[in-house]
């Protein structure tokens, strides 16, 4: 194809986003991005490490004006699956001819739906947003919704025997089951609350009878489960990233019930069921 023909999004990645990455072809730009997200992860578990990020219970308006909930999880997550669609119509896309590709990425667009859709609308009673923990999970969600959907779509394209190879039936298999464990729990959390109740309860049933953050557990097992069916390196780093922030968020949350309740059940571990 010639270079005039092509979609307009592959020279605004050549032209603009190359040079920004510092980066000469996506080779180069991927390897940036996996750095920046390392470096974005070790500031991320400095700081977990002493505070709770500032939303949900820990909300704060010392974090800048705060936002109405539904409106935060929306548009803070919505570029997660906004960002590979615009990239699946406005570049090539030479790789979505994969079935693979096309089930990594259908993968990672069904969580954000509903992350940005249907868990929003279904909270209940939630505190508001600061903006500084708002606007931080935007550009992560752009900058991550970039590097996945460019990735699946534009640079690596799986063979069909992948589609059979241990790696990704184990992995994909992880990121369906992590996918109904965190949509089950969460559902579980927001039933706690009778309409119109702003509260905290003891969250029961589910993997909750085993640790205080089955919702968390799920997501992390989801996007293990991605990287493991991806085997890459921008999958990775996400799984990480996953892994620290909800581990460090986990463990404040026991603390709070902790401290919270004196029948907090005391065999209930942090996040993985009889180990931490
Ligand atoms: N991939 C990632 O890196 C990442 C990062 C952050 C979040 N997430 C995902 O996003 C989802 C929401 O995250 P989150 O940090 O907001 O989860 P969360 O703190 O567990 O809260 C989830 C929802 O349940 C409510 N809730 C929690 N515990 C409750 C209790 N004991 N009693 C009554 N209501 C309770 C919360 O209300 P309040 O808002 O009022 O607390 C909120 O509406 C989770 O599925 C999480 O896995 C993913």
């Amino acid at each position: 194809m010639s270079s005039k023909l092509q979609p307009l999004g592959n020279h605004f990645i050549n032209g603009y986003l190359h040079p920004l990455f510092g980066a000469s072809n996506d080779s180069e730009m991927f390897t940036q991005m996996v750095w920046i997200s390392f470096f974005y992860i070790l500031s991320v578990a400095a700081s977990m490490a002493m505070f709770p990020a500032p939303y949900g219970r820990y909300s704060s308006s010392k974090y800048g004006f705060l936002l109405p909930t539904i409106f935060a999880w929306i548009t803070q997550e919505s570029p997660s699956f906004i960002m590979p669609l615009v990239l699946l119509w406005g570049t090539s896309a030479i790789c979505w001819s994969s079935l693979v590709n096309k089930l990594l990425l259908i993968g990672f667009v069904t969580h954000y739906i509903n992350r940005s859709i249907i868990y929003p609308l279904c909270v209940r009673g939630s505190k508001k947003t600061p903006f500084i923990p708002y606007i931080s999970a935007m550009l992560f969600s752009i900058f991550n919704g970039f590097m996945q959907g460019h990735y699946l779509l534009n640079y690596y394209q799986y063979d069909n025997k992948w589609l059979t190879s241990p790696q990704f039936v184990i992995g994909y298999t992880m990121l369906l089951v992590g996918m109904a464990i965190n949509i089950y729990s969460d559902q579980l959390l927001i039933h706690l609350r009778k309409p119109g109740e702003t509260g905290y309860k003891i969250p029961v049933g589910g993997l909750f009878n085993y640790v205080t953050a089955a919702n968390f557990l799920g997501e992390i097992i989801e996007w293990a489960g991605f990287a493991l069916a991806s085997c890459s390196a921008p999958s990775a780093i996400f799984a990480l990233f996953s892994a620290v922030f909800l581990i460090f968020r986990a463990w404040h949350h026991h603390k709070y019930y902790l401290s919270k309740f004196e029948d907090y059940p005391k065999t209930r571990k942090i996040i993985f069921p009889f180990i931490f």
